[in-house]
């Protein structure tokens, strides 16, 4: 064959593979609103930066008349290519080919580009839509699952893993992306479960349609699972964009400092007034947040999950960090079981990735009750301890208003190696709230007064005296587990500085296998 002939049939044999399953399962795709696999990397990268692997691959199956039946790539698109003028690698599963399901073939192709992203250290990104093992290939299928899984486990802390899930995703085929660091899923395109509703109901009688079972909001905020909802495939294809500006390639680098135009020095008047001046009323720390980090730019995470903490991206003087904050707007900002795993998981992935953690603490202390205790809030909040008293990253504390018992512990103190901790002037740090403390405190005295209004002036004047005497910074700051206290518009330019000065920080753990979080 002459030279031409053959680049003819190079660029005809690209063509087929382009096309997928074809134009007929490319149109049912559009109609029901989501983008092939190929256009949604076409977003994803740099344009132009897209390189791509394995585009001859086919299955090797012979049963049930797959031997009649392939489509080059076989149903997932694989390669590397360029975000903002950085290296990601990535895989894009393809639904019109068998429905995007997994087999043997697809497996090693997405192992391919898992073991080249850990080779050069750069981050993987997964996007997933696919009716889940190819059924035609059996057991094939369930072994390149696991070898996917393995990859995941060694591959975690190592590079950053995103997984984007704008279809079905379900079965076995949900511990990948479950394994991953962050999951995005689509409004009522994609859906994730580990049983379908018709086994749901054969197994339990329960009647539960796929969007109710697994959809985005489910895992947006109620079970955890995913870390951010999108309303459709652009948006989360921009937010991946956005979210890979704040992470470093690997654990050996640091995450892209920016330049700042935001001053440094700004004073933010509206923070000495944010704090109402009953203890017992809310504030927004979101607006605190915004407040303080270079142009009001902050990235949440699991927004909607766990909004009595909150977790997010931010830049500082243009030095990305992690930050924690307990939320006074959403259950009065306590802790509790879903916010300790969400922020021990936020502070890890932080500290895995060298991204500094900036927390902010409003904290009335733990949520009691039966409901929490038998859940196993004292492993989950042990959780929380474990992530901050394990970072070695720079950890820079400010707290604005109460810091009760273990809760105050637990918030990045001092104590857990927290490298500097401010408090506000109207910072309460306490073993707990006043009316409580009294309580426990005078109980006998309290039962001995008859009268009424007696009882409530004893209470009123003897939580006066707790007030004035611990609910304060200044206890704390007379022990030096506060470094200083802090006029409130001017945190911004203090949290810059400590970061600053924490910049060359080295701290480590002691050499051990690995640690025995309380999972
Ligand atoms: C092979 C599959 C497939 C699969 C879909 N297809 N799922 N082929 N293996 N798992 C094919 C269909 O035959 C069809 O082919 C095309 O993909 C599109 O599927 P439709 O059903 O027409 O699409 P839709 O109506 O949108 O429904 C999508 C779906 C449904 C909900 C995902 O296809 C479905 O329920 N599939 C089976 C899901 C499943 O049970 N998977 C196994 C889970 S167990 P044509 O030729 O018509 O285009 C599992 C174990 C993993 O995954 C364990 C790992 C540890």
């Amino acid at each position: 064959m002459a030279i031409q002939d053959r680049i003819q049939e190079l660029i005809e044999l690209r063509e087929k593979a382009r096309l997928g399953g074809g134009i007929k399962r490319i149109e049912a795709q559009h109609k029901k609103g989501k983008l092939t696999a190929r256009e949604r990397i076409d977003l994803l990268l740099d344009e132009g930066s897209f390189e791509e692997f394995d585009m001859f691959v086919s299955h090797r199956c012979i049963d049930f008349g797959l031997e009649k039946e392939n489509y080059l790539s076989d149903g997932v698109v694989t390669g590397y290519g360029t975000i903002d003028g950085r290296l990601v690698y990535l895989f894009s599963q393809d639904f019109t080919v068998f429905g995007g399901s997994l087999s043997e073939m697809f497996a090693k192709k997405i192992c391919k580009v898992m073991d080249k992203a850990m080779k050069v250290g750069a981050p993987i990104i997964g996007i997933n839509d696919s009716g889940g093992a190819r059924i035609q290939e059996g057991v094939k299928s369930l072994g390149g699952y696991a070898d996917i899984f393995q990859r995941n486990i060694m591959a975690s802390g190592v590079i950053p893993q995103i997984s984007a899930i704008f279809g079905p995703c379900a079965g076995g085929a949900v511990y990948s992306p479950a394994l991953t660091d962050f999951n995005i899923m689509t409004r009522n395109t994609s859906y994730m479960f580990v049983t379908g509703p018709k086994v749901v109901k054969t197994v339990t009688g329960e009647d539960v349609d796929q969007e109710t079972l697994g959809g985005a909001d489910v895992h947006g905020k109620k079970s955890g699972v995913s870390h951010f909802t999108v309303d459709g495939e652009q948006e989360g294809i921009a937010l991946i964009r956005k979210l890979i500006g704040f992470l470093p390639q690997n654990n050996l680098e640091e995450a892209p400092w920016l330049e700042c135009q935001d001053p440094i020095d700004r004073f933010e008047d509206s923070l000495n007034e944010i704090i109402p001046e009953n203890a017992n009323k809310a504030y927004d720390v979101k607006d605190v947040i915004r407040a303080i980090v270079d142009n009001a730019d902050f990235l949440e995470v699991q927004a909607e999950y766990a909004q009595n903490i909150v977790t997010g991206y931010a830049r500082f003087n243009g030095m990305p960090v992690g930050i924690v904050a307990n939320q006074p707007s959403y259950l009065a900002g306590v802790l509790d079981i879903n916010a300790s795993r969400k922020a021990a998981r936020f502070v890890r992935f932080c500290d895995a990735f060298n991204i500094p953690i900036v927390t902010l603490v409003d904290v009335p202390g733990f949520l009691p009750g039966t409901a929490q205790e038998y859940g196993g809030i004292i492993l989950h909040g042990a959780k929380l301890l474990f992530a901050y008293g394990e970072a070695t990253v720079p950890k820079v504390t400010v707290i604005l208003r109460k810091a009760y018992g273990g809760a105050y512990d637990v918030m990045s103190s001092k104590h857990l190696r927290g490298d500097i901790n401010y408090a506000w002037p109207m910072a309460e740090i306490a073993v707990m709230g006043p009316k409580g403390a009294i309580e426990v405190l005078l109980s006998r005295e309290l039962s001995d007064i008859d009268d009424e209004k007696a009882k409530v002036n004893f209470l009123f004047q003897k939580e006066q005296e707790y007030k004035n005497k611990f609910a304060n910074p200044y206890v704390a700051a007379k022990f030096g587990y506060i470094d200083d206290v802090i006029e409130p518009r001017n945190t911004r330019f203090r949290i810059i500085r400590a970061l600053q000065s924490l910049a060359t920080k080295k701290d480590v753990n002691p050499p051990k296998k690995h640690s025995n979080i309380p999972l």
